[in-house]
């Protein structure tokens, strides 16, 4: 019995284990334009993110959770009815059976969800190194790492929430030269921000990859780096995990000031109602 007790708590920490990166370094805490509690995402940072991801991140990671007409919703990176029909047109889809029982191919409608690059999971690995790319939809929220004492504390009042991509930023800056003395397997990249330092995914970004919207002056406003597409890539990413954050913030907001009314309006008709009463 007693064993049993022990085995299932082993179970459940050995699953939670994975999602805690406290092996690797500590990755720098940046800012984020969804931070905080009027936090809002940046309509044309989730473009470029989309981008990246599309140029680079899809050919080994699928992103099973979104759907094309999930790209015009409001909150999201803002891209017309027309664009997302043309995007979703742009892909080979498959449907079916027909009336043959076979499947067949199709150009994509927004209401599909993003093809993935494998056909299954075996395939993935195989073709990785043994190790499949995850899937991305839920990727910031999905890992995080432990600040430790005291900052967990600090981090309830400050309301801190983006271990997650910090982390993943982190993941993808986070390909150097391994120190002397460490072997790194066959197959495996040196990695500072990944738990244990070894990592089946070769670096992904390179400077000046993805080539960013120009500005009117001819230039991309932000840096074609591989820290500004981590960022981006990851901004997108958070939206794809959490596509109502905006919403989920403002009501909140919206929530506490009504409750603060609501209390200073029951304060006072307290005070009505006991003032009839002998003291
Ligand atoms: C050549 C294929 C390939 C490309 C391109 C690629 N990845 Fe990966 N990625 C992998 C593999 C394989 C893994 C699994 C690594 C492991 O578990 O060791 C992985 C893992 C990850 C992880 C999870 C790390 C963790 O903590 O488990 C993240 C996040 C990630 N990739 C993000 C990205 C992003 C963002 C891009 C685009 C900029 C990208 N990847 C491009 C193959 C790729």
């Amino acid at each position: 019995m007693m064993k049993r007790t022990l085995l299932i708590a082993a179970a459940v920490l050995g699953l939670s284990a994975p999602a805690i990166a406290s092996e690797g370094s500590t990755p720098p805490q940046l800012k984020w334009s969804f931070s905080g509690p009027f936090g809002k995402f940046d309509e044309a940072q989730l473009q470029r993110g989309f981008k990246v991801y599309r140029e680079v991140c899809s050919s080994c990671h699928s992103l099973n959770y979104v759907a094309f007409r999930n790209l015009a919703q409001p909150g999201g990176p803002g891209f017309s009815e027309a664009q997302v029909r043309a995007l979703a047109a742009e892909y080979k889809v498959q449907d079916g059976p027909n009336e043959a029982g076979d499947m067949f191919e199709r150009a994509g409608r927004p209401a599909d969800h993003f093809p993935a690059p494998f056909p299954n999971e075996n395939a993935a690995a195989a073709a990785n190194g043994g190790k499949a790319p995850p899937d991305l939809s839920l990727m910031p929220k999905a890992r995080t790492y432990e600040r430790g004492f005291p900052w967990f504390i600090f981090d309830i009042f400050t309301q801190f929430a983006e271990t997650g991509p910090d982390y993943v930023v982190a993941v993808l800056n986070g390909y150097h030269e391994a120190p002397a003395g460490f072997s790194v397997p066959a197959g495996g990249h040196y990695n500072t921000s990944f738990p244990g330092n070894v990592i089946a995914m070769p670096k992904p970004l390179s400077d000046g990859q993805v080539e960013y919207p120009k500005g009117p002056d001819g230039k991309s406003p932000v840096p074609e780096t591989v820290d500004q597409y981590a960022r981006d890539v990851t901004a997108f990413l958070m939206w794809t995990a959490e596509p109502h954050l905006d919403a989920r913030k403002r009501i909140g907001f919206q929530v506490m000031l009504f409750l603060l009314v609501l209390s200073g309006l029951l304060y006072f008709t307290k005070k009505k109602i006991w003032a009839r009463v002998e003291h």
